[in-house]
């Protein structure tokens, strides 16, 4: 597959389903949210629609976003996050979702770098992160004074990079 060809949504390792958000999910989404979530997400958004929804077995496990709207983003950049229920955790459901995430923006051929900005203490998002490749590029402190971990990924089409 080129690089300008986008990636559908349903996409699936087999494991792991990314579907687009249907109406509905919402309120699933949201009961989804335990302390975890709120200590690293906040309060978070009363009409969640996010990039996709992970699927496990059927079952909506979580979701995965992306967006392009912070002001620090650079043009060639777009911000990763993600959310996986207590209930599905500790299974690699979160790195697999990312690595699907990620192999639909290199389709999109929009993004060439995938950011990460992750809580310090947040331990399982940052094995996410450099799971899927992200490597450390700063240590910012946030607003509220946390210190946070600022990660970056290449956004590679792997079949397109085989040409170069
Ligand atoms: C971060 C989060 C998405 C990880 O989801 P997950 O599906 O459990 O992640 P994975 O199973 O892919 O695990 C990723 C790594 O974290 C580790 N991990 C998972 N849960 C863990 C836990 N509670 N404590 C320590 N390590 C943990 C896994 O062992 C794995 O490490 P490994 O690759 O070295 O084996 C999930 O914990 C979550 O939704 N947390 C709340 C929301 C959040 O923090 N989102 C990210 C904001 S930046």
């Amino acid at each position: 597959m080129s690089a300008s060809t986008p990636v559908p949504l349903p996409l699936t390792d087999g494991t792991v389903t990314l579907r687009a958000t249907r109406d509905g999910d919402g309120a699933t989404l949201i009961a989804g949210r335990d302390a975890a979530f709120h200590r690293f997400m906040g309060e978070g958004t009363p009409d969640p629609r996010p990039t996709a929804v992970i699927e496990v077995d059927g079952e909506l496990a979580g979701w995965v976003d992306y967006d392009d709207e912070r002001s620090w983003l650079e043009p060639h950049q777009c911000n990763v996050g993600y959310h996986v229920f207590a209930t599905h955790r500790g299974l690699g459901y979160a790195t697999r979702a990312v690595r699907l995430l990620l192999e639909l923006l290199a389709a999109q051929a929009r993004y060439t770098e995938a950011t990460f900005v992750i809580d310090a203490a947040n331990g399982p998002s940052l094995r996410v992160a450099t799971a899927v490749g992200a490597t450390e590029r700063d240590r910012p402190v946030n607003t509220d004074g946390r210190p946070e971990v600022f990660l970056v990924v290449p956004v590679v089409d792997p079949i397109a990079g085989l040409d170069a």
